[in-house]
C-alpha cells in the first residue's frame, strides 16, 4: 500500500528521494517522510498529506547527504499524524527505517523487546528497534536476525546513521526492486520511479535480503546463504509515467488507450486463421484441450474486466468460466482440479488478495496464469505463465487503460481457446477484425470529449445515480459505477437492467439519474423495456448508444454514441465515454482525481 525508496551515490539524495515518491504517490497519500545521512547524523523530515505537503518543508531547509530513504504511507497501522509517517527510527537513534507491509506479530515482539519508548502507534516502529536489538556493527546481520522472528509483510529499506556507504533491503510479500544507474543505486517498491534513472534492475524475491553498498549488491536469503540475481532489463519508458501535458494522469490514461490496446493486441492477432497466440500461455495443446473449467480471479476494476472475460470463454470457447473477487475466493473452498485454469488478472501485479487466492488455487492442483501489467510484478512471476498487457505505467489511481487492455487479452484467450475448440475460422476472423477495428472507433468516442463534459455538468450535482447494463453491457454498468463513485464520491450503484425491478426500483423518484448502456445488441429491446420502467418513474437517463439510434432518444434525456462493433468486443469501446463522463464529473466538483481519497492503486495488505 505504501510506497518506499531508497538511495544511495554520488548526488544529494534529497531531491531524488522526493522526486521518487512523487512517482510512488499513487501507492498511498496520507503522509511522508524521508532522511539522509551525513556525517553519521540524520537528518529527516516528515509531513502530514500528500507529497506537495512534504516539498514545502523541503524548500524551506537544506538536507545534505548522498545516501537516503523514503516513504510515502497509506495507514494501517495507527493513524495518520507525523509521528505515525515514515521513516521510522529505533530508540538510540541509530537506525532508520522505512516499511512497507504489516508485522502480524507486533505486539509478541514488543514483549520481547521489553522497555522501549515508542514515539508512534506502528508496527514498524517495533521492528526498528527490534533490528537495533541485535545490532552489533553489521547491519545486515541483525536485520536477517530480526525478520526471523517477523510474521507478516514487509519491503523494507533500513539505514545505519554510521554507515554512508551501504543500505540493506528485504522483502517478504511487498515488493521491492533494486536500480542500478552509473555509480548509483535506486530502490523503490515497483519500477516507476526508477524509470528516470535506468532501465536495469534486480528484482528482490520474498526471503531475500540485499546489501546495496557503493561497491555492489550482494544478495542473500534469511538463512545468510549469497544468491546470485539476475540483472532484468525493463523496456517501460519515462516518458510513459508523464502527464504529458494533460491535467490529469486519469484523462491522459484514457487517451493513451488506443495506443496502448494496439501494443496489447499487435502480434498477438492471426487474421487468416481468425485466432489469437498468446505464447505465454505456456501449456500444450493437449492440456489446452482438457481444460473444463476456468475461474478469473481479480479486485476492482480487474474483476469487471474479467467479468467481459466470462462471457467470450463461455461463448468462443464453451468453457464454464467463473470470475471469484479474490478476497472471497480465498476463503471458501472452490472447486479446482488439474483441469480447471485460473488467471490472476491485476494491474499492478502486487494484490495481495489476488497472489494469495491465486497461491491457493496452485496448492489445489490447478494451472495458474497471470494476466498482468507491471512486468517482473510478483503476479508475473508467481504464476507458471501468462501474458503482460502492455498499458505501460498507469499512475492514476482509478484504472482505465490497464482495464482495456486486460478485456482485450481475455478475448484473445477466449478466441484462442474457441478456435482450438468449436469456433469456426469465420467468426474467428470477424472476431479478429472487431478487435483490429478497436482502435480507429475508441478515437471517435475520444473525439466527444467536449460533449461528454457538458453533459458531465448536468449530472454533477446528483448525490445518488444508477448504472444499467445488460449481458456484456453489465460489466460495463459496474466499471460506470465503480469509476464515478472512486472519483467523484457520488454513490453509485450499479444492476443488470432486469434485476432492477427486484428491489433497487423502490430508490427511483422523480428526476433520479439512470446511466444506460443500450446498445443495438441481441439484448436491446430488453435493455429498452427496462428503460421504460425507469421512465415511468420519472428517473432523468443518459444512455449510451451505438451511432444512428434516434429511436434511444424518446426514452433519454442525454445521449452519448459509440460506434457499432461486434457484441463481445462492446464492453472495450463502451467503457470509454463512462471513464469520460466519471473524471469530467469529478472535475468539475474540484476533486483529486489522480489521488482520490482513502484509495490506493496498489493494494498490498489483505
Ligand atoms: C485497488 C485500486 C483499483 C484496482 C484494484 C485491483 O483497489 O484502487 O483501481 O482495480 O486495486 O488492482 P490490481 O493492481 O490488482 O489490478
Amino acid at each position: 500500500m505504501c510506497g518506499i525508496i531508497g538511495y544511495i551515490g554520488n548526488k544529494q539524495a534529497a531531491p531524488l528521494l522526493l522526486q521518487g515518491l512523487r512517482r510512488l504517490e499513487y501507492r498511498g497519500y496520507d503522509s511522508a517522510g524521508l532522511v539522509v545521512t551525513d556525517n553519521n547524523i540524520f537528518d529527516s523530515v516528515k509531513s502530514v498529506g500528500k507529497i506537495d505537503s512534504l516539498a514545502e518543508k523541503l524548500k524551506q531547509r537544506e538536507m545534505k547527504g548522498h545516501i537516503g530513504i523514503a516513504h510515502t504511507r497509506w495507514a494501517t497501522h495507527g493513524g495518520v499524524t507525523i509521528e505515525n509517517a515514515h521513516p521510522h527510527f529505533s530508540a538510540d537513534g541509530s537506525i532508520a527505517m522505512v516499511h512497507n507491509g504489516i508485522v502480524e506479530n507486533y505486539r509478541e515482539l514488543k514483549g520481547f523487546l521489553g522497555d522501549v519508548s515508542y514515539k508512534s502507534e506502528t508496527d514498524s516502529e517495533v521492528l526498528v528497534n527490534l533490528i537495533a536489538r541485535f545490532y552489533e556493527g553489521d547491519l545486515r546481520t541483525a536485520v536477517e536476525k530480526a525478520l526471523q522472528k517477523v510474521r507478516g509483510t514487509y519491503g523494507i529499506v533500513v539505514m545505519h546513521k554510521d554507515n554512508a556507504d551501504c543500505l540493506i533491503a528485504a522483502r517478504m510479500g511487498s515488493p521491492l526492486v533494486i536500480g542500478i544507474g552509473d555509480g548509483e543505486y535506486y530502490l523503490a517498491s515497483d519500477a516507476t520511479p526508477l524509470l528516470a534513472h535506468t532501465n536495469q534492475v534486480v528484482f528482490l524475491n520474498d526471503g531475500e535480503i540485499a546489501e546495496v553498498c557503493r561497491s555492489g549488491i550482494q544478495t542473500y536469503n534469511l538463512k545468510n546463504e549469497q544468491i546470485v540475481k539476475c540483472v532484468e532489463q525493463i523496456d517501460w519508458d519515462d516518458a510513459k509515467a508523464e502527464k504529458q501535458g494533460y491535467d490529469h494522469f486519469m484523462l491522459k490514461e484514457i487517451h493513451d488507450q488506443p495506443t496502448v490496446y494496439e501494443d496489447a493486441i499487435r502480434g498477438r492477432i492471426d487474421l487468416e486463421d481468425g485466432t489469437a497466440h498468446l505464447g505465454g500461455l505456456n501449456m500444450t495443446p493437449e492440456q489446452m484441450n482438457k481444460v473444463d473449467r476456468i475461474i478469473l480471479i481479480a479486485c476492482g476494476t480487474a474483476s469487471y474486466a474479467a467479468m467481459i472475460g466470462k462471457y467470450a470463454f463461455e461463448r468462443l470457447a464453451g468453457i464454464p468460466t467463473e470470475v471469484d473477487v479474490a478476497s472471497e475466493f480465498r476463503y471458501r473452498d472452490p472447486i479446482i482440479n488439474e483441469n480447471t485454469l485460473v488467471f490472476g488478472i491485476s494491474q499492478s501485479g502486487e494484490t495481495a488478495d489476488t497472489l494469495a487466492a491465486l497461491r491457493e488455487a496452485k496448492r489445489k492442483g490447478a494451472f495458474i496464469r497471470g494476466i498482468v501489467n507491471v512486468v517482473g510484478s510478483t503476479i508475473a512471476r508467481e504464476t507458471d505463465g501468462g501474458t503482460y498487457i502492455h498499458a505501460g505505467p498507469e499512475l492514476a489511481v482509478a484504472s482505465t487503460k490497464a482495464y482495456t487492455n486486460m478485456a482485450a487479452i481475455l478475448l484473445l484467450y477466449a478466441l484462442q481457446f474457441g478456435r482450438s475448440r468449436r469456433l469456426s475460422i469465420a467468426t474467428g476472423q470477424r472476431i479478429c477484425k472487431a478487435l483490429l477495428e478497436i482502435p480507429e472507433k475508441m478515437g471517435k468516442v475520444l473525439e466527444q470529449k467536449d460533449k461528454i463534459k457538458e453533459i458531465a455538468l448536468k449530472y454533477k450535482d446528483y448525490k445518488n445515480c444508477f448504472f444499467l447494463g445488460r449481458g456484456v453491457n453489465y460489466p460495463v454498468a459496474r466499471e460506470g459505477a465503480l469509476k464515478l463513485k472512486e472519483i467523484s464520491y457520488i454513490h453509485s450503484e450499479s444492476y443488470p437492467g432486469g434485476e432492477l425491478k427486484h428491489g433497487p426500483i423502490a430508490l427511483l423518484s422523480a428526476g433520479f439519474p439512470v446511466i444506460a448502456i443500450i446498445t443495438k445488441n441481441q439484448l436491446y429491446d430488453k435493455m429498452w423495456s427496462n428503460l421504460e420502467e425507469v421512465k415511468a418513474r420519472g428517473a432523468r437517463v443518459l444512455a449510451i448508444t451505438t451511432e444512428g439510434d434516434e429511436k434511444v432518444k424518446e426514452l433519454a434525456d442525454d445521449v452519448i454514441y459509440v460506434p457499432e462493433t461486434m457484441e463481445l468486443v462492446e464492453p472495450i469501446l463502451n467503457t470509454v465515454p463512462l471513464q469520460l463522463l466519471a473524471y469530467y464529473v469529478a472535475v468539475s466538483l474540484n476533486r483529486d482525481v489522480d489521488r482520490p481519497r482513502n484509495l490506493a492503486k496498489s493494494v498490498t495488505v489483505e
